[in-house]
């Protein structure tokens, strides 16, 4: 098989609630979903109060649920078959099993919000590979915080939703990520791409929806050791960056003022700057190519995205710089218009704009070259964009 089919997302619902009666002998009364995500344009720049334009993917985390009657909440992920059992009569700490504080995170936001959170027991299943680039770490808390309004019987503002559920990740999990990945899979609607203006945190969301056209998503199944360290190395530079402009907001930076500074700014802090400006006009002009239907100028703004978040900052990798090579190598011609890297880099995943008809030609032409320039096989699916998180029932 060249590309690897969406599971569907009942099927994967049907699977959590068999799971939640296979571990905890329980029927379900609540399932909450919520997809990952891929960036069309716009990267690195959330944290710098930039312009992003990402869009939900046919990727889920699941989560079923039911009350336990206790003070502790059980949750068993089939992903790496462990249980976190979490105490809840207390303000929820740092605690054991990895992902488990990514939950943690989420339950301490409902309680610091003034919730008395009542025992679960909850199985999740997930179609977003781990690793990837492709946001699985906010499904996790989205789905949670989706599933908990469902057992509290009570909804949040999307936004309030989605900031708590990166409060989590920064406080319980130290990832210091920027707003795009909750903001995504809180707002995502289907055939729509959502423009976030991560200054003001305003969305809008733009229609994506021709049906001759599809992302198709390629997972390099690379992951690099630096990226954890990096992302935040980057994060300090571009705010060292805007000190040494003396400006409040990267979306007030010219290209020309970055330039007239540059001996000053010094390197690597100027060309961190320069993709930073840019990246940002490149997203408003991402969002008129769209306006306008050009899909040529989409695809050399997605080109010239990726050369400047490799050349510039310093966020891609060999493996993630060939895919994006051997998509350009199919061009127009065979149906792809436009590829880059997505999400944090140092491995992960790319995202090609492809012609819908010529899909299975283009995934099985990049997973065979792929796999001959680099012995490994590469995982491929396609998507439209996808709904945001919801509760199933
Ligand atoms: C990760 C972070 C996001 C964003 C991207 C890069 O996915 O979680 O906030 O910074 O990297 O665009």
């Amino acid at each position: 098989v060249p590309f690897h089919l969406n599971p569907d997302l009942s099927d994967l619902a049907a699977e959590a609630t068999r799971g939640l009666q296979d571990h905890f002998s329980a029927k379900s009364d609540f399932t909450a979903a919520a997809p990952g995500r891929v960036n069309l344009i716009g990267e690195h720049i959330d944290y710098c109060g930039g312009l992003v334009l990402p869009l939900a993917i046919h990727r889920y985390v699941v989560i079923c649920a039911t009350l336990n009657g206790s003070s502790q909440a059980r949750i068993h992920s089939a992903t790496t078959k462990e249980t976190a059992t979490i105490d809840l009569s207390s303000p929820v700490e740092v605690g054991e099993i990895p992902w488990a504080n990514y939950l943690r995170g989420v339950l301490r936001g409902f309680q610091n919000r003034g919730h008395h959170l009542p025992g679960f027991d909850a199985f999740i299943v997930s179609s977003i590979p781990h690793g990837a680039g492709l946001s699985s770490s906010a499904a996790l808390t989205c789905a949670l915080a989706t599933l908990l309004e469902g057992l509290l019987d009570t909804v949040l503002p999307t936004r309030e939703k989605a900031k708590l559920c990166q409060q989590a990740e920064h406080d319980f999990a130290q990832v210091p990520c920027g707003i795009m990945d909750p903001f995504t899979c809180a707002y995502a609607q289907a055939d729509h791409l959502i423009y976030i203006d991560c200054q003001t945190e305003e969305i809008e969301r733009i229609p994506f929806g021709d049906p001759e056209l599809t992302f198709l998503i390629a997972n390099t199944m690379v992951r690099h050791q630096l990226s954890d360290g990096a992302y935040a190395s980057r994060r300090r530079e571009a705010e060292e960056g805007l000190r040494l402009l003396g400006k409040n907001q990267w979306q007030d930076v010219t290209r020309s003022e970055v330039e007239e500074r540059w001996e000053e700014l010094g390197d690597p802090i100027n060309r961190r700057a320069l993709h930073i400006v840019n990246e940002i006009f490149r997203t408003t002009l991402a969002v008129s190519a769209i306006h306008r239907n050009s899909i040529e100028s989409l695809s050399s703004l997605m080109s010239a995205s990726h050369h400047s978040l490799s050349d510039l900052f310093e966020v891609s990798c060999s493996e993630l710089d060939l895919m994006v090579q051997l998509a350009r190598n199919i061009g127009p011609a065979g149906g792809v218009l436009g590829s880059r890297m997505t999400g944090g880099g140092f491995g992960g995943s790319t995202v090609t704009l492809c012609e819908i008809d010529k899909l299975p030609d283009i995934a099985a032409s990049l997973s065979r070259d792929y796999k001959k320039a680099t012995g490994i096989t590469p995982q491929l699916f396609a998507s439209r964009p996808a709904q945001g998180a919801q509760l199933i029932r």
